[in-house]
């Protein structure tokens, strides 16, 4: 029997969520996940993490598709270690708040600002169709973050901008309706993982096709990291962590700096320099053992999908009570009611 009851006592809140798009890869564990769960157990703040299904419906239109990675994401988060006792998980449309309130963002906010957002002007600069929901995506983050009055808001560094505009868009807010409604929420980045490589030494990303997944298998893991490219030059578009001080083969040993101590592998690169193959071994082996407990646990979740719909259920009251609660306010500072 699984306690739910959460503390009652004022702690500030975390808000994080990962879009159910593409499988998760380990740029969102050590990028992200690793620091909910670390964040969760130092019991400092109260969590709110969430899958993030409205944003992905702007890349994803599969029903199925969206249903079947949704609770993928949630199965994922309990796999991590996170414990439905501590963390309010929830899905974002079972909050019909955070759309509500991108509606009345949207009403202080002008296109030609929108219009500077990095993921718009990647669309743009790629001749990509956009649509409205991609242009309008930051307004609903800041719905996210701003209605759980969020502190800190783990992510990796891709997400920055858009906790600086949920920032502006709080203190325009505030400023327009003459209330003090919204808090500012500061990124919690850590820097050494703030993006983490991919196969090819760009950043770790579904759209690049270059990712580890967290959850494969041996076999898939073995197939990834022998394909990681190993010429000297590394990609043009390489990260700063493949970039500065890694030995060779550097898109290697970022990927494997991130499960082993340096000092460890420095003393093995060393000894092995030139033995690519004998390294990449070596990564595959410490990324499988890295990652077992969690795949074990994962396997176990697939098993029994009420779990997740119960914890999902749950959640679900928990956001919404809150969330409504900071929507009255809203809806009075606006004049609406
Ligand atoms: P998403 O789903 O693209 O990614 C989830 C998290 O993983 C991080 N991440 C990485 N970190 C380091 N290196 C990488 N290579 C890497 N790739 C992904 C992302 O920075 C992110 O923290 N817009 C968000 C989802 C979202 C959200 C929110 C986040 C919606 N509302 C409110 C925080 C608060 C996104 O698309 O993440």
């Amino acid at each position: 029997m699984i306690c739910y009851a959460k503390s009652m006592t004022q702690k500030p809140v975390l808000v994080s969520a990962i879009k159910p798009t593409g499988d998760l890869h380990i740029g969102n564990y050590f990028g992200a996940m690793r620091q909910f769960v670390e964040l969760a157990r130092e019991g400092k703040y109260r969590p709110f993490i969430f899958v993030a299904d409205y944003h992905a419906l702007n890349s994803m239109q599969d029903a199925d598709e969206m249903r079947r990675r949704t609770r993928e994401i949630v199965m994922a988060y309990l796999a991590i270690g996170l414990d439905p006792a501590e963390v309010t998980f929830f899905k974002q449309s079972d909050v019909p708040a955070h759309t509500e309130l991108c509606w009345i963002f949207d009403t202080i906010t002008t296109m030609p600002y929108l219009m500077r957002a990095h993921a718009f002007k990647d669309a743009e600069a790629k001749n990509k169709e956009i649509n409205v929901g991609t242009f309008n995506y930051p307004m609903l983050m800041a719905a996210d973050i701003l209605l759980y009055d969020a502190a800190i808001v783990p992510v990796g560094q891709d997400q920055k901008q858009h906790i600086e505009i949920a920032r502006d868009i709080a203190e325009k807010f505030n400023r327009i309706f003459k209330e003090d409604i919204f808090s500012l929420p500061e990124p919690y980045i850590m820097p050494e993982v703030a993006t983490v490589p991919g196969i090819d030494g760009q950043k770790m990303s579904k759209s690049y096709g270059n990712v580890i997944p967290l959850f494969a298998s041996r076999d898939e893991l073995a197939k990834r990291v022998m394909s990681v490219v190993t010429d000297s030059g590394g990609h043009p578009m390489s990260t700063a962590a493949v970039d500065i001080g890694c030995p060779p083969p550097k898109n290697v040993y970022a990927i494997h700096a991130l499960v082993r101590s340096k000092e460890e592998l420095e003393t093995i690169y060393a000894e092995h320099a030139g033995n690519y193959k004998m390294l990449k071994e070596l990564l595959i082996e410490d990324l499988d053992s890295y990652f077992a407990s969690i795949r074990a646990k994962y396997d176990e979740l697939k098993n029994d999908f009420s779990i997740v719909d119960d914890v999902l259920a749950r959640g679900k009251q928990e956001a919404r009570t809150l969330s409504e609660a900071k929507m009255e306010r809203v809806r009075h500072a606006v004049g609406v009611v």
